[in-house]
């Protein structure tokens, strides 16, 4: 064995050459790796082996380019990559990469300039450069389209997809399988057989044959972009992923389209969405450290879990656990919302398109109802109350839970904003009691808030950490604080959206300028979806606020037809005369004028007040950090992932910009503006939000 580097070594199998990467923990493509590629394969053309093998130690073959590297001085993070796909693809002796665990981005474009892949059944491929707002720079939008046809690239670099190591065969990205868990006898018998029967060494560059085929059809982009419109708004980087493709198609040749790919590759990552895709990266990563509880906490076994309540959020939890196994008991008070209850999960199964009817009935098995908490929950290890919003009845279900549940269980509150700490304080067990907040519908929405009460046990927050990960969520740890992390941030954008309505701008102009930015809608037309009726009480309504007018005139959302705005049969909306009546006849009792409001102070008004409270949060030690402030907008509030996150975002602008534009408005319209003492602090000491410690 040759030691190439730290992270390369090079070992003779008969004829054929095996280098071997060992960078933990996804062999990226650092420097260092880089190095080792570049030595390796020049030591292996060297040799008087016949083949050489590309093969990597550990969870995965090459996951990418090192995303840490990118931005980081020392710049041109693929230059040497370039000489390694080089010599790889201009080896006079096959050479053959052996794919286990995911050969991604940059992985995957090392991998096609190898003359043939292998990969084990359990492998993916993808690149999926574009969650990062940026694309293959490493000829993969060139060679890409080369093997499997134009339609097919398009849709893998804008959807960024791992393909499975099956379909990937299918489509001519991998030659061989190897049996799971001997890639690297498959890889070398492929290489001897390469050599026995002299094949030829394929250079992907070389294969035009399936760009001919698109060529003089500029219809297959143009209908890509149509079909695609809403789901790339607002991103940059799926157009530059399609101009590369286009390239492609389009250019001379293959150098060509490689200059035109560099040069779109180099725009997306000196940009600002690109920056905030990767910062948003390591966010969504960091988000899962938590300083005091270290990775080798203890966890709870959870087996089985119990929910109470069969409503909308109590059935989308359900499904979460028996989607990934786990058995879960449903009680209610009565035997028809019981009913209801499992039917509508039942309804969702069936609807879904990804579980196949067996799957349906195996996950549907797996939660059962009853109308007995003492007889259904004395054994669960997890229960999870989702009723509604009163701490009387939280109260209440916690002193009950006390008394039934074993000992260890973890007594779970999925309150969307209510105290824990006093939910705690029922039980005799406060160290066994959690927030976990899941976003509606349940079964879909990716982030969970895990709120830690005063006295929540180290091992029950591992404990819930693990589970959301294992049934798919984004956790995000926060503390105990009116709304939590995000509806306390999310109240500041509300509070301005209404106030703003009130002195003159209509509420489809502040939709226009929240949708503009990024947002999927805007809090008006959110209301309308939810229904504008959510926590009105008829008996009680005064007609004083817009709402409360609206809903008494039952214009109550999209379900009757009507809410701030109108709608048709198809539930397009648009501008109501009847809601601009109401408005302005608000406006005028109030005695003010109204004024014309530019969507610039829409804007500002909405969103300093969201960073501004997420400082607070940071400074009461309610989040951890800023990142986690933004993992949560993001998952949870729909943020547009391409501005990074309102913390994120506040840098961008410039905190001094933000605390200048708040000091303003405090002065113009008082202390909603009120900027956070560490606002203030951050910005005389030349600091960025970056730097804020939370808890
Ligand atoms: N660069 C640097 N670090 C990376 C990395 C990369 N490309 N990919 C993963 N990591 C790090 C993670 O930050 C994480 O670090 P910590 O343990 O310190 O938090 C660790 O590797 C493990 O990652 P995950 O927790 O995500 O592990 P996983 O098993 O759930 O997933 C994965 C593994 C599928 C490879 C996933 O990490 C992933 O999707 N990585 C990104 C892949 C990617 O985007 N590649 C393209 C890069 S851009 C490129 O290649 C440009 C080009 O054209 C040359």
């Amino acid at each position: 064995m040759t030691e190439i580097n730290s992270v390369t070594t090079l070992t003779r199998d008969g004829d054929v050459d095996v280098i071997t990467l060992n960078s933990p923990p996804v062999n990226a493509l650092s420097a260092k790796v880089r190095e080792g590629l570049f030595e390796g394969f020049k030591a292996a053309g060297a040799s008087d082996s016949k083949a050489i093998v590309l093969i990597c130690e550990g969870r995965t073959f090459i996951a990418g380019a090192d995303i840490s590297e990118f931005g980081a001085p020392g710049g041109a993070p693929t230059a040497s990559l370039f000489d390694v796909q080089n010599m790889m693809e201009n080896s006079p002796k096959p050479v053959i990469a052996a794919i286990h665990g995911t050969a991604l981005g940059g992985g995957l474009e090392v991998a096609l300039c190898a003359h043939y892949r292998v990969a084990v059944p359990s492998a993916k491929v993808g690149l999926p450069e574009v969650a990062l707002g940026l694309l293959p720079g490493a000829g993969g939008t060139q060679r890409l389209p080369r093997i499997v046809g134009v339609e097919a690239a398009l849709d893998m670099v804008t959807s960024g997809r791992h393909v499975p190591a099956k379909q990937a065969l299918a489509m001519g990205l991998v030659d061989e399988l190897a049996e799971e868990g001997k890639l690297k006898e498959g890889a070398i018998a492929f290489a001897n057989r390469a050599v026995a029967e002299n094949k030829p060494l394929v250079k992907v560059r070389d294969n035009n044959a399936k760009l001919e085929a698109a060529k003089g059809k500029p219809e297959i982009f143009a209908d890509f972009r149509k079909a695609n419109a809403r789901k790339f708004r607002g991103f940059e980087a799926p157009e530059a992923n399609i101009k590369c493709i286009e390239a492609a198609v389009n250019s001379a040749s293959f150098e060509e389209g490689l200059a035109e790919e560099r040069r779109l590759f180099g725009g997306l990552m000196m940009g600002q969405q690109s920056a905030a895709q990767r910062y948003y990266f390591f966010a969504e990563r960091q988000a899962n450290k938590i300083p005091d509880v270290p990775d080798d906490t203890p966890i709870r076994p959870i087996k089985k879990v119990g929910i109470i309540g069969a409503g909308t959020m109590g059935g989308g939890i359900a499904m979460n656990f028996a989607n990934v196994g786990i058995q879960v008991v449903i009680v209610e008070q009565q035997q028809e919302p019981l009913d209801r209850g499992l039917a509508t999960i039942r309804k969702n199964y069936e609807r879904s398109r990804t579980a196949k009817p067996e799957e349906t009935e195996k996950r549907v098995g797996l939660i059962t109802g009853s109308l007995s908490m003492e007889e259904a929950f004395k054994d669960v290890d997890l229960v999870i109350e989702a009723v509604f919003e009163r701490m009387d009845v939280k109260k209440d279900i916690f002193t009950r839970l006390d008394a039934i549940c074993k000992p260890g269980a973890i007594l779970a509150t999925n309150t969307s904003g209510l105290n824990i700490d006093e939910i705690a304080s029922v039980t005799k067990r406060p160290q066994d009691v959690i927030g976990l907040h899941f976003f509606s519908p349940a079964n879909v929405m990716k982030l969970l808030e895990i709120v830690r009460a005063d006295h929540t046990a180290k091992d029950v927050i591992a404990t819930s950490m693990k589970l959301a990960k294992q049934i798919g969520k984004i956790a995000v740890l926060v503390g105990v604080t009116p709304g939590f992390v995000g509806n306390r941030i999310l109240a500041q954008r509300q509070r301005e959206a209404n106030k703003l309505v009130l002195e003159g701008a209509m509420p489809w102009d502040v939709d226009r300028v929240l949708y503009d930015f990024g947002f999927p809608m805007g809090p008006f037309a959110m209301s309308d979806l939810a229904g504008l009726d959510i926590g009105w009480v008829k008996e009680k309504s005064k007609g004083e606020t817009i709402r409360d007018v609206l809903c008494e005139m039952d214009r109550r959302g999209q379900k009757t037809g009507a809410g701030y705005y109108d709608y048709d049969e198809n539930r397009n909306a648009k501008p109501s005369p009847v809601t601009e009546k109401i408005i302005h006849d608000f406006i005028a009792k109030s005695g003010r004028n109204p004024r014309k409001i530019s969507d610039e102070e829409i804007l500002e008004r909405c969103i300093y007040p969201m960073i501004n409270e997420g400082v607070k949060i940071l400074e009461e030690g309610k989040a951890i950090r800023p990142s986690d402030i933004d993992v949560v907008w993001v998952n949870g509030y729909g943020w547009p992932v391409y501005r990074g996150g309102p913390m994120h975002y506040g840098d961008q602008i410039g905190a001094d910009k933000v605390l200048a534009k708040m000091k303003e408005f405090q002065g113009s319209m008082g202390d909603d503006f009120k900027p956070a003492a560490s606002l203030e602090k951050l910005v005389a000491d030349g600091k960025k939000l970056a730097d804020l410690k939370g808890a």
